[in-house]
């Protein structure tokens, strides 16, 4: 019997999440049977949907990790080799990588084409959150050369790679981030105007960098930001509802004004989405992203932080703006 570990929800998230939130526990593995593979966490991944997303209490903290096979009776995934998988937060994880329906349930996918990169990057820019910001933006907001795009959440995972792609297609890119040292790095990628929405007037900054106004809004934080940045919408402008992370921990709806009047005056295309919408579409995604980041085009930052033991203080400080780029966990 091998012995794993993984967090549990204790109790429902009300608020700010607490560490009374989560409960570290033990389980015990069973011998494999034919077909199963029992993989190592490598990097586990933080993300503020584990904030957003409503799941049973006692049950396993969902997200996505990287993870070394270290039993196997699958010859198709030896000892050694590495995988990704929504196996939520768990130290060791036994998986029938042979039974199509359960594998496709927490999309377990062989590790593969990073060259010489780090497998972490697998869970950020060449994962989920790349493609969040490779198909929400150019999907949603269809921008064209010359045009101007706001995205905030800018030196987070999503954000820091949507300016860069609006940048590979000509547009001119504002970006708002919550720290000094978040705006120097956003500006080093090549962002034409950025401000720290904690100290700036947001209305002001956006009329000096948006004088004629916004024609593609990507939308990270939601809540009274976007009631402002909505006023500063073309006529005809697109915007890509994506998340809302100023919103997650609130527990009552937030009063902001009707923004439908807005979206009926300015001709506004509003669309929300979830990723996973073109998980078909991922390897297509993945593919050119990489060639993006080996010309050089794409940056990529990672925050990384040391232990399994310590995922909920990390997750925590996510959810406050710890991380430059991806938060991911070593396990
Ligand atoms: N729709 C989808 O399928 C999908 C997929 C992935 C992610 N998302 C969403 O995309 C957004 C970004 O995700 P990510 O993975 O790239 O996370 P991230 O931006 O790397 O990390 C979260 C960041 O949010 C910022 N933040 C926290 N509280 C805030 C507030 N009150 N106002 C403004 N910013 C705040 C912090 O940066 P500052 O220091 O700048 O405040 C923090 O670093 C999230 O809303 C997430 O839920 C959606």
């Amino acid at each position: 019997m091998v012995k794993a570990k993984k967090w549990i929800l204790a109790a429902e998230f009300a608020g700010e999440p607490k560490d009374s939130n989560f409960k570290l526990v033990e389980e015990d593995l069973r011998a494999l049977k034919d077909g199963e593979i029992i993989c190592d966490a490598v990097y586990l991944s933080v993300d503020p949907y584990m904030r957003a997303h409503v799941f049973p209490v006692g049950s396993c903290i969902i997200g996505e990790q990287v993870a070394r096979v270290t039993e196997s009776k699958n010859a198709d995934y030896p000892v050694g080799c590495l995988v990704q998988m929504y196996s939520g937060w768990r130290s060791r994880t036994l998986i029938n990588a042979a039974n199509k329906t359960a594998t496709e349930a927490v999309h377990l996918l062989k590790v593969t084409d990073l060259g010489k990169l780090e497998p972490s990057l697998a869970l950020g820019i060449l994962g989920m959150p790349g493609m969040t910001a490779y198909f929400g933006f150019l999907e949603l907001c269809q921008p064209k050369a010359g045009e101007t795009v706001l995205v905030n959440g800018a030196a987070g995972a999503v954000g820091s790679a949507v300016g860069q792609i609006a940048k590979i297609k000509g547009c001119k890119v504002i970006g708002f981030a919550g720290s000094k040292e978040k705006c120097d790095w956003v500006k080093s990628l090549g962002f034409d105007h950025v401000f720290n929405y904690k100290e700036a007037d947001i209305n002001k900054s956006l009329k000096e960098a948006a004088p004629d106004g916004i024609d593609c809004y990507f939308d990270n934080v939601g809540g009274s930001f976007t009631s402002k940045a909505l006023q500063h919408m073309k006529e005809f402008g697109r915007i890509s509802v994506c998340g809302g992370i100023s919103v997650y921990n609130d527990t009552k709806p937030a009063l902001t004004p009707d923004a439908f009047m807005t979206i009926l005056s300015q001709q506004l295309r509003v669309e929300g989405f979830i990723v996973t919408r073109w998980w078909n579409r991922f390897p297509e995604g993945k593919a050119v992203m990489k060639k993006w980041i080996d010309e050089g085009k794409i940056k990529y930052r990672e925050t990384v932080k040391e232990g399994f033991e310590n995922m909920p203080q990390i997750f925590m400080s996510l959810l406050k703006g710890a991380n430059i780029g991806k938060m991911i966990v070593k396990a």
